[in-house]
C-alpha cells in the first residue's frame, strides 16, 4: 500500500535535487487526492462489511430455519410411524375390549334373572312353581356360565392392562442426551410390538445375547429401528412365509445389528436412492419416503455409526438385509 502511494505521488524515488515550490504544491495536491481516494475507500470497506454482517446474519437464520426443518421432518416422520402403530394397536385392544363387552352384556341379563328367581324364593311361593321358575329362567345354567364369563372377562383385561404397560415401555423416551440402555430389551420390545400390529405376523428369528448395555442415543436408536422393523414388515406384505430375522453381535467396541426380511427385496435401479429425501414405493398414507433418510442422518451424525443396505440370494431365498453399527460406548 505504502509503495503504491508512493508511486501514485511520483515520488518512488525519493525527492529530486532541485525541489520547487511548485512541485511541492503539486506534491500537496496529489497527496489531498490520494486522501480523498483513501476515505473513500475506507466508506466503501465499511459497507461491503456490513453488507457481508448483513449476509452472515442471514447465512446464520437460514442455518437455523433449515435445522429447524429438519427437527420437523424427523418429528413427522415419528408421528407417521406413531400413526400407524397406534392403528395397530386399537386394533390389538379392540379384542379383549370386545369380549369383556360380550361378558357383561351376558352377565347382565343373567342378574336380571337371578334378582327374578330371587325374589320368587323370597315370597315362599310353592315348590312345584318355583322349580318351574327355575327351569324357565334356566338358573342351573347361569349358574355354569357365570364362572366361564368371569374369567374371561379377567383374561381380557388383563390382555388390555399387559398392551398398556408394554406400550408404556415402548414409547420413545423423551430425553435426546446419549444414556445406557440395553440394546436387546429395546430390539426385542420394538419387533414385538410392530408385529403386533402387523396385519399378517411373520414368523421371528431373533439371535441376540441375554442383554446388550450401550451408552447411546435411546430415542433416535429406537427411532430407527422402528422404521427399519417397520419397512421390512412393509417389504413382507402379501409372502407366504414372511420370516423377520434381526440378529445383533458386539465385536469390539461396535454394536452390529442386521434386519433381515424375505420380502420383495429392492430394486437394482433403486439401491441408490433409497437413503434420498422422499423416495417411497408405497401407496400414500403408508409411505412418507422419509424413514432411511431420517435414520441415515440421526445414524451418522448424531449416533457416529453406519447405517447400510443391500439384498440378498441364500438357499432359494431372497430379501432384503439393512445393517446399523454404533459405538458401544458414545464417549
Ligand atoms: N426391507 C426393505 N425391503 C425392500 N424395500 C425396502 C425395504 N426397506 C426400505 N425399502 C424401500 O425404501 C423405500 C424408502 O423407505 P423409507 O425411507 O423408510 O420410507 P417409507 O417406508 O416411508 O417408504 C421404501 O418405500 C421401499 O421402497
Ligand atoms: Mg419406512
Amino acid at each position: 500500500m505504502t509503495e503504491t502511494l508512493l508511486q501514485q505521488a511520483g515520488l518512488e524515488q525519493g525527492l529530486p535535487d532541485h525541489f520547487e515550490e511548485s512541485a511541492w504544491v503539486e506534491v500537496i495536491q496529489r497527496m489531498d487526492a490520494i486522501y480523498t481516494d483513501l476515505v473513500r475507500y475506507q466508506i466503501e470497506l465499511e459497507e461491503k462489511n456490513a453488507e457481508l454482517e448483513r449476509a452472515y446474519s442471514e447465512l446464520k437464520q437460514a442455518h437455523q430455519a433449515l435445522q429447524d426443518k429438519q427437527q420437523q421432518l424427523i418429528q413427522s416422520e415419528k408421528m407417521a410411524s406413531l400413526g400407524r402403530l397406534v392403528a395397530g394397536v386399537a386394533h390389538e385392544l379392540n379384542n379383549p375390549i370386545s369380549f369383556v363387552f360380550a361378558n357383561m352384556h351376558a352377565l347382565l341379563g343373567y342378574e336380571e334373572r337371578f334378582r327374578r328367581y330371587l325374589e320368587a324364593v323370597h315370597s315362599h311361593i310353592a315348590l312345584p312353581e318355583r322349580e318351574a321358575l327355575r327351569q324357565k329362567l334356566r338358573i342351573d345354567r347361569i349358574l355354569q356360565d357365570i364362572r366361564p364369563l368371569l374369567a374371561g372377562s379377567m383374561e381380557g383385561a388383563e390382555r388390555v392392562s399387559e398392551i398398556v404397560k408394554n406400550l408404556r415401555q415402548f414409547s420413545t423416551p423423551a430425553s435426546q442426551k446419549p444414556e445406557s440402555f440395553d440394546i436387546v430389551a429395546l430390539c426385542q420390545r420394538t419387533v414385538m410390538w410392530l408385529v403386533r400390529s402387523a396385519p399378517h405376523k411373520p414368523q421371528i428369528d431373533l439371535d441376540c445375547p441375554e442383554q446388550l448395555v450401550i451408552y447411546n442415543y435411546e430415542g433416535y436408536v429406537s427411532q430407527v429401528l422402528v422404521n427399519l422393523i417397520q419397512n421390512a414388515l412393509d417389504a413382507m406384505d402379501g409372502i407366504a412365509k414372511p420370516l423377520l430375522s434381526v440378529k445383533l453381535w458386539q465385536e469390539q467396541d461396535k454394536l452390529h445389528l442386521t434386519v433381515k426380511d424375505n420380502g420383495h427385496g429392492i430394486k437394482d435401479v433403486d439401491l441408490h436412492k433409497l437413503f434420498d429425501p422422499f423416495f417411497t414405493t408405497k401407496p400414500v398414507g403408508k409411505g412418507t419416503g422419509l424413514g432411511l433418510y431420517i435414520s441415515y442422518g440421526l445414524i451418522t451424525e448424531q449416533c457416529r455409526g453406519s447405517l447400510s443396505a443391500h439384498n440378498y440370494y441364500q438357499n432359494g431365498d431372497n430379501g432384503a438385509v439393512f445393517k446399523l453399527s454404533l459405538p458401544v460406548n458414545l464417549v
